[in-house]
Parts: structure tokens; C-alpha cells; sequence
């Protein structure tokens, strides 16, 4: 048994320009000449020397801006920063989350069964509390699925509803979409998350309620959204059961303990709400929201994709936890593209970052990262509360190719700002369609070499006149190149693979943290507007002293709602 050794406790951060890589990266920064065309020509193994294979992944950085010493005095800056000392803390179960002073242990929750040393974090035995809460969300999916569990009528479950929102909704809503072909026949996800009411509206309108199971997921059990659509999801659940079935009145709390379950590190308020605590998943407070979708905040995947597919996200999130914390820092991927990525924020100050994946599966991964990277990295202080002194979290945003081609890419090609783009890509479709001789997927997949190879190569304005432009339309076909990207590839979107990008996300914004010097596991910017949210009630609701006291904009709005609703 290990215990997280107190040494590893968080340190003080260290202010990155202070260092002398900082200084050494601005000068070479500086000085760098020559163009992605220029490397490439001058050094036939340029792509080897940046290609990199972290477990299945295949990445690609060499279409950045990077030569050889940028990756050298990048590693440096991650060694005066300290970077891999707080991924051992972060591993081993240090309080790093120095705000709630809390661990952050996101890698135990996928731990293998019997995992030795095991993991005793402030003498708790994580790995034993993390596969004892896997057994019963395992044994609970099985039964849904078998048939066992059934509503309160005796019918089987056909639709689970996931009500949640940020981390409980954004991850499970991810996977659910990225592997929808291992879904059970008869057996759907369905996602409420939005306080609108319309969301919860029309995801219930057409359900049966006599096979719909929800799965109330919230970390605190005290989400507004998460709640008030709980409510309205069980008024929901009683009428529609007593006008349908004719449920009676002292049937209800049955028909709650058989539809509704709930996942929260919050047992006692799920008591409290009315579900049965038999019927509830827990975890612990050393599982952040938006790096949850591994813990029983996957409930409704482990349900409908199957628990051994949900083991199999989880080995590949091990996967990459294994590459993070043993390859060696010039061929380890997460570390690399984390600091690629201060290298493009900090020195080549770009403000956005684009992910692209070439897989329709793959359309909510964008909006995952979002939280994943924005709610982590968007802070101004460091961990011991002084400034900081660079920019910190870039902006998260993307859609899947090739849609986003017909779209955004234009900015992205011959734009004024620069917008590194990591492109992500699979060899093997999940559907093997043919439009005559033509495998539609290889034509997908020319797409993505096609994009990167635009991006970093461009098109001179020789070239551009050589196939017969002229005048001032040759400035305008021309293509500076020299635009940065990312290219993952790997076999087959599988349930390793997705975990193993997930991951790999998780620790990209893990050590971007790091250099930064800023608690990427806390988040007190959306507690603001929470409690205003609150306080408004009284004026929103008309009270007319409550809106004379609010600012003039703010009571103006709540005038023109309360006139026109
Ligand atoms: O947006 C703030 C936040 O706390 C996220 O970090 C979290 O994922 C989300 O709200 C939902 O919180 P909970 O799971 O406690 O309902």
C-alpha cells in the first residue's frame, strides 16, 4: 500500500518568465526564420522526429512551428516550472487542488482491478472504494439491460434520461455519441440539462414513461438546473404514469424507487430528494465535474453501451494515465502537445484553439473540451493567489470535418490570426459505405490530409500564376501556409480510443496548468453568476423595490420581461 507521500504536497508555482527558458523561448522566438516548407526541404525526417505513438494514438506535431530547440527549451521550461514533479503529486494523490484543498484523482477511477502497490490516499483506500462503486453500477446495468429491472408496470427500460449538466452532462453525452454503435439494441440515452424548459419538455414529450429510466447525476446535488429539471421530470413521470397505466397514489414512491436512480458524491441529499440511497452510485470529492464521465457519472453509458465497453473506455484512459507517468519527457505525448500549446498561447500569441475531429461520432467532442480545458485554465491567478504574468487558457471551439471546411476554415486558412488546429482522424470507418467504386470514408480521410497539408504548405503565388491567375486575383488564391496543426490518427474509434483521447486531453490541460502556475481543478468564475441567479428571484418574480435596487441595464431587462411575458 502506498500513501501520497507529503512531500509531494503542492509547492509553491513557480512564475514561468521568471525562468530561464522563458527568456531563452522569447529570444528564439525571435530569431526563428524559414517556413514549414523550408524545414520540411531542409530535413527529410522532420515528421519522424516529431511523430509520436501514445498507446494507440499516432500523433503528428510536425506541422507546427517548432523546430528542434523549440521542443528542447520547451522541456526545459517544463523542468524549471516543475511540471512532472506535480504530475507525480497529481498521481499520487497530493492535495494539489490547493482552493478546496483536495486531492485530484480522476486516474484512480481507472485504475485496473488489483492494482498493486494499491492507491491509500489520506488513509482511504481508493482503489477499493473506486471497484467497489464499478461493481454496482456494473450489476446495475446488467440487470437493466437483462430485462431484470423493469418500471413499475413490469415493462423493460428501453430510454435512459441522464439529467445533469457541465461535467454530469457533457461527457456522458460525449460517449454516448462518439460510441453509439456499441449501444443495445432497444436501449437509448437520452440528456436533459438545460434549465430552459424546454429541454426537458421536449426530451420527455414523446417517452413512455413505462420505460424510461432517469438517472439524476449531479456531483453536489445541488445544481439548480440539475434539480428543478429533476422535479419536473418526476411530476412528469407520475402524471404521465397515472393517466397511461393508472398508476395510483400510493403506488408513487414505488414508481420513483423503479425509474428514478441518482449518482452524486452527495448521498444524503439524494435521500432527501426521494430516491432510495439503495438506488444511488456514489464518488468523491477528489473527482472534479468535468473529469468525471469515468467515474459513476457514466451510469447511463455503462447502461446502454454495456459495462465491458465502459471498462474498456476506462482501460484506455489508463492507458494514456501510463504513458503520462512513465515515457520519457522527449517522446511523452501529453507533456509535448501541452507545452506546444504554450508555446502557440504564450510566444506565438494565439488566442483560440480549433479541434477537428474527422469523425461525425465525434461531434460533441469539441463542446466536451470546452468545459474540459476552458473551466480548468481559465484563471488570472496562480495557486498561491499572486497574478499571473502570461496569458493563461486559450479558447476551445470546433466542429467535425468536413463540415467545418464549408464553414470556418476559410479564417482558418487565410486569416489575419493565427489558430493552431489539432485534426483528428481514424483509418477504419465504423461504416464501410461505398458510393459505386469509391470507399466514401477514403474520400473522407483525403479531406483530412488535404487540410493539414494546405494549412502548413500553402500555395506560393508562383504557383498560384502557374496555373494561369493573374492580376489581383493572384493575392487572393495565395496561401501564406505556415498555419499550425495537430494530426491524431488511430485504427478505429473504439472504447479504448475514445478514453484514450479523453485522457489525453485531461493531461494536455493538466500540464498547461503547470507551466502556468494556476489550479486547474477548481472553478469559482461560475459561482458568480450562480448566486446572482439567486438573488435576482425576488425581482424577476416583480417586486418592484428588488428591481428599483438592481443597476439600471439589469432593472431595465427585468422591466422589459415583466411587460412583455
Ligand atoms: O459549472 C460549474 C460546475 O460546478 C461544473 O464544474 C460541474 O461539472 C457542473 O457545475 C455541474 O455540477 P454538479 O455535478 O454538482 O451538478
Amino acid at each position: 500500500m502506498s500513501d501520497a507521500p507529503a512531500a509531494l504536497a503542492a509547492s509553491e508555482p513557480v512564475d514561468p518568465t521568471t525562468t530561464a527558458a522563458w527568456e531563452a523561448l522569447e529570444e528564439h522566438d525571435l530569431v526563428l526564420t524559414g517556413s514549414l516548407r523550408e524545414w520540411f526541404a531542409a530535413d527529410p525526417e522532420r515528421a519522424a522526429r516529431f511523430t509520436h505513438d501514445a498507446a494507440e494514438l499516432h500523433v503528428d506535431l510536425s506541422k507546427n512551428l517548432i523546430t528542434a530547440e523549440t521542443v528542447e527549451l520547451l522541456l526545459q521550461l517544463a523542468e524549471e516550472t516543475g511540471v512532472l514533479a506535480r504530475r507525480d503529486a497529481l498521481f499520487a494523490g497530493a492535495h494539489i487542488n490547493t482552493t478546496e484543498d483536495r486531492a485530484v484523482l480522476h486516474t484512480a477511477l481507472r485504475r485496473p482491478r488489483g492494482a498493486q502497490p494499491s492507491l491509500v490516499v489520506d488513509g482511504q483506500d481508493v482503489d477499493a472504494d473506486v471497484q467497489e462503486v464499478l461493481g454496482r453500477v456494473s450489476a446495475f446495468a446488467r440487470r437493466v439491460r437483462s430485462g431484470e429491472w423493469t418500471g413499475v408496470t413490469g415493462k423493460r427500460i428501453e430510454t435512459v434520461v441522464n439529467i445533469g449538466i457541465g461535467g454530469s452532462d457533457l461527457g456522458p453525452v460525449m460517449v454516448y455519441e462518439a460510441l453509439k454503435p456499441y449501444a443495445q439494441d432497444g436501449l437509448l440515452a437520452r440528456f436533459i440539462s438545460n434549465i430552459d424548459p424546454t429541454d426537458a419538455y421536449e426530451t420527455t414529450r414523446d417517452l413512455d414513461p413505462e420505460t424510461t429510466l432517469v438517472i439524476v447525476a449531479s456531483k453536489t446535488f445541488t445544481t439548480l438546473e440539475t434539480i428543478t429539471n429533476a422535479k419536473l421530470v418526476r411530476e412528469w413521470l407520475l402524471t404521465s404514469l397515472a393517466e397511461r397505466a393508472g398508476l395510483a397514489e400510493d403506488q408513487r414512491a414505488e414508481a420513483i424507487a423503479k425509474h428514478f436512480v441518482a449518482v452524486s458524491t452527495a448521498l444524503d441529499k439524494v435521500a432527501e430528494f426521494g430516491i432510495d440511497t439503495d438506488n444511488a452510485f456514489g464518488f468523491w470529492n477528489w473527482v472534479g465535474g468535468r473529469y468525471s464521465v469515468d467515474s459513476a457519472i457514466g451510469t447511463s453509458l455503462a447502461i446502454v453501451l454495456g459495462p465491458e465497453v465502459f471498462e474498456e473506455l476506462l482501460a484506455g484512459f489508463h492507458a494514456i494515465d501510463e504513458h503520462f507517468r512513465t515515457a520519457p519527457a522527449e517522446q511523452n505525448v501529453p507533456l509535448l502537445m501541452g507545452l506546444l500549446n504554450v508555446w502557440n498561447v504564450n510566444f506565438l500569441e494565439a488566442e483560440t484553439h480549433a479541434v477537428l475531429p474527422y469523425s461525425q461520432y465525434l461531434h460533441r467532442f469539441p463542446a466536451y473540451l470546452q468545459q474540459l480545458t476552458m473551466e480548468s485554465n481559465g484563471k488570472s491567478v496562480r495557486w498561491d493567489g499572486s497574478t499571473v504574468t502570461t496569458e493563461t487558457g486559450e479558447i476551445f471551439w470546433g466542429e467535425p470535418g468536413t463540415n467545418g471546411q464549408h464553414a470556418f476554415y476559410q479564417l482558418i486558412h487565410q486569416g489575419t490570426r493565427i489558430i493552431p488546429a489539432d485534426f483528428i482522424a481514424f483509418a477504419n470507418p465504423a461504416h464501410p459505405l461505398r458510393d459505386g467504386e469509391q470507399d466514401v470514408h477514403e474520400l473522407f480521410l483525403a479531406n483530412f490530409f488535404a487540410q493539414t497539408k494546405a494549412l502548413a504548405f500553402g500555395k506560393t503565388a508562383e504557383e498560384v500564376r502557374a496555373e494561369g491567375t493573374e492580376g489581383a486575383l493572384v493575392a487572393a488564391r495565395e496561401f501564406s501556409g505556415d498555419r499550425p496543426t495537430t494530426s491524431i490518427i488511430a485504427s478505429a474509434l473504439t472504447p479504448s480510443v475514445l478514453g484514450q483521447l479523453i485522457g489525453l486531453y485531461e493531461h494536455i490541460t493538466f500540464v498547461q496548468g503547470a507551466v502556468w502556475g494556476i489550479n486547474s481543478f477548481d472553478q469559482w468564475g461560475v459561482e458568480l453568476g450562480k448566486q446572482l441567479a439567486k438573488g435576482l428571484a425576488p425581482a424577476v418574480a416583480g417586486d418592484e423595490d428588488a428591481i428599483a435596487a438592481e443597476d439600471s441595464s439589469t432593472a431595465g431587462l427585468i422591466r422589459y420581461y415583466r411587460a412583455h411575458r
